[in-house]
C-alpha cells in the first residue's frame, strides 16, 4: 500500500465520528463509517419485517444486500458522505436510537459480521483510508499502518450523545442516554463474535478532556509520523 489504512475503533460516543471526518479531511484520506453499514442492515431488517434475533434471516438479507451492492457511500466535496439503500438516502433514518441499538444487536449474529467484512475490506484496500467502528484494528484490518483506540468516560459520552440528539430535535432524557450508552456499551464488548476491544498495537486516545480539535490534532501528527 502507498497510502496508510487508519483504524479508529471505541465505544459508542467517544467522539469517533467526529473525529474520524476530521481526521480524514485533514489528511485528504476517504473516510469509511462501518457502523453505518450495521445501522444500515438493522434499518432494512426492520422494514422487512426480519426480527433482530432471526440470525439466519439477517444472515440472508446481509449477503442479498452486499451481492446486490444495495448499501453505498455518495461523497460529495465538502459534504458529509451519505449512505444509501437501494438507492434512497436513509442517512438520517439510520441514526435514531432505535436504529443504533438495532445495530448492536444485529452485529452480534457472526453471519451478519461476515457479509460486512468483504465489503469493508474492498471500502478499505486501497490505503488512504480512515474507517472508524468497533473491530477494524482487531480483525477487519489488522495490518492497518495506523491504529487508534478512541475513548472517553461514559458520563462524558452520555453528555455528547444526549446533546447531539437533543440538536436533532428527538425527545430523549440525559438518564436515558446514559443507560443506553452503557448498555451498548456492554452489548457490544461481551458479544462473542468480535467484541469491541482495543488491538495490542492500538494508540489510546482518552478524549474526555480534549477538544474535537485538540485530539484531531494529536492523531493527525501520529498519522503523519508513519507517513
Ligand atoms: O458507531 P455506531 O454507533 O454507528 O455503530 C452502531 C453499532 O454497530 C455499534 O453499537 C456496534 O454494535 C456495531 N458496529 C460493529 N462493528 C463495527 C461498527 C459498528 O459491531 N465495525
Amino acid at each position: 500500500r502507498n497510502r496508510p489504512i487508519v483504524a479508529i475503533d471505541g465505544p459508542a460516543g467517544a467522539g469517533k465520528s467526529s473525529v474520524a471526518r476530521r481526521l480524514a479531511e485533514r489528511l485528504g484520506f476517504v473516510l469509511v463509517d462501518t457502523g453505518a453499514l450495521y445501522r444500515t442492515v438493522a434499518l432494512a431488517a426492520e422494514r422487512g419485517s426480519i426480527a433482530f434475533d432471526d440470525a439466519e434471516g439477517l444472515e440472508r438479507l446481509t449477503h442479498s444486500l452486499v451481492e446486490s451492492s444495495a448499501i453505498a457511500f455518495t461523497r460529495s466535496e465538502g459534504r458529509e458522505p451519505r449512505v444509501l439503500l437501494w438507492g434512497e438516502d436513509v442517512s438520517d433514518a439510520i441514526r435514531t436510537p432505535e436504529i443504533g441499538m438495532g445495530a448492536s444487536i444485529v452485529s452480534a449474529h457472526p453471519g451478519v459480521r461476515a457479509g460486512l467484512l468483504d465489503l469493508q475490506r474492498k471500502l478499505g484496500e486501497g490505503g488512504g483510508v480512515v474507517l472508524e467502528g468497533r473491530d477494524i484494528g482487531t480483525v477487519v484490518f489488522p495490518d492497518a499502518e495506523v491504529k487508534f483506540f478512541l475513548t472517553a468516560s461514559p458520563e462524558v459520552r452520555a453528555t455528547r450523545r444526549y446533546e447531539e440528539l437533543l440538536a436533532k430535535g428527538q425527545s430523549v432524557t440525559f438518564e436515558g442516554t446514559l443507560e443506553e450508552v452503557k448498555k451498548r456499551d456492554a452489548q457490544d464488548m461481551n458479544r462473542a463474535h468480535a467484541p469491541l476491544r482495543r488491538a495490542p498495537t492500538a494508540i489510546l486516545i482518552d478524549s474526555s478532556d480534549n477538544t474535537v480539535d485538540e485530539t484531531v490534532s494529536k492523531m493527525a501528527d501520529l498519522v503523519q509520523a508513519h507517513i
